[in-house]
């Protein structure tokens, strides 16, 4: 049996969870891939810290070591940086590495390019942890809606924002408390700007404005608003009304027009986010064949996110072609 080797770039909260995942479901991944599965690298930012790896396993904070290997298969990525993160993941490509991404601000400013030498270079890309954590919202769109007319996208796409919003409202936390709480379980950014600024969930949008349409609006017009002006007393006052605040991006198109925003929205009972809490994340795609689908799921932490990342791992050795609709995209 011939072996699959794999590269970790990053061993935070993501990368080990890889990791560990890719030990603890070792069984089920030879008997889909037919063959072994081993990760042979780790890039590392401190050699002096602890880890909990295996010895055969390289551990390096330099790239190139990692590049250099004789014999390599896969580079995942899960550092946070939108750089060097994209200039290794163009070399593993050009090495003759398939690659698979984590990083929504990285691949939302540069996926297409990564795509478009990916297709040159006869490797493939996985990005389903890109967006919406463990819901495999990507590879639906990429897969099993080719045919459907997308006319809109509307999606609850950072687990951290939500997090916030149900704690302040279910367990009376102040804002602070509740930021604190999705840090410690390692839902949030290492830096929350993005996640409470709504970056991140516009990152999000963008990549899945351009699998459902694409393209993408123009980022300047896109109206972004995050959770920071939601008060404890607003989100009392709406849950006396019957509503709830949520942070909805949303994506749609008009003529030819693509419009997004992501912002704060009260919604009531009959809303399909109205009961998507904590750190779950929704997507709800209106298409003008199937009509609308919601889909739910943890939007973000170690495993949701391990999950997304080991099914890119069987995507990538599977489809060394990437799919129709995105072959269209990238000419
Ligand atoms: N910080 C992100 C979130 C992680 O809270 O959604 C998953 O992308």
């Amino acid at each position: 049996m011939t072996v699959i080797k794999v590269a970790i770039l990053g061993f935070g909260t993501v990368g080990e969870g890889v990791y560990r995942t890719i030990q603890s479901h070792a069984e089920e991944l030879t008997a889909v891939l037919g063959k072994k599965v081993e990760v042979a690298a780790v890039l590392i930012k401190n050699k002096q810290k602890e880890r909990n790896v295996s010895e055969d396993v390289l551990l390096t904070t330099d790239f190139e070591d990692i590049l250099n290997m004789p014999e390599l298969d896969i580079v995942i990525e899960a550092i946070v940086d939108k750089d060097p993160t994209f200039s290794f993941l163009k070399k593993a490509i050009e090495r003759g590495c398939h690659i698979i991404t984590a990083n929504k601000e990285m691949f939302a400013h540069h996926g297409q390019e990564l795509l478009e030498l990916a297709e040159k270079n006869n490797v493939s890309v996985g990005f389903e942890a890109t967006v919406a954590g463990g819901i495999p919202v990507i590879q639906t769109f990429r897969q099993l809606l080719n045919i459907n007319r997308i006319q809109q996208v509307q999606g609850i796409l950072n687990g951290t924002s939500n997090f916030i919003l149900t704690e302040m409202r279910e367990g009376k936390q102040s804002f602070a408390e509740a930021l604190s709480l999705a840090q410690e379980n390692g839902f949030a950014e290492a830096d929350p700007t993005n996640d409470i600024e709504g970056y991140d969930a516009f990152y999000k949008a963008m990549i899945l404005s351009r699998i459902a349409f694409g393209e993408e609006p123009n980022w300047h017009d896109v109206e972004r608003e995050g959770i920071t002006a939601i008060t404890s007393e607003l989100i009392e006052k709406a849950e006396e009304l019957g509503l709830r605040y949520k942070h909805i991006a949303q994506i749609s198109k008009s003529g030819n027009q693509i419009k997004a925003t992501i912002k704060p929205v009260l919604v009531g009972k009959e809303h399909p986010f109205y009961h998507v809490e904590g750190v779950q994340n929704a997507v709800s795609v209106h298409s003008d064949i199937v009509g609308e689908i919601t889909l739910q799921g943890p939007g973000a932490g170690m495993f949701p996110t391990a999950s997304a990342i080991i099914e890119d791992l069987v995507y990538v050795c599977k489809n060394n072609a990437p799919a129709p609709r995105l072959t269209a995209l990238t000419t």
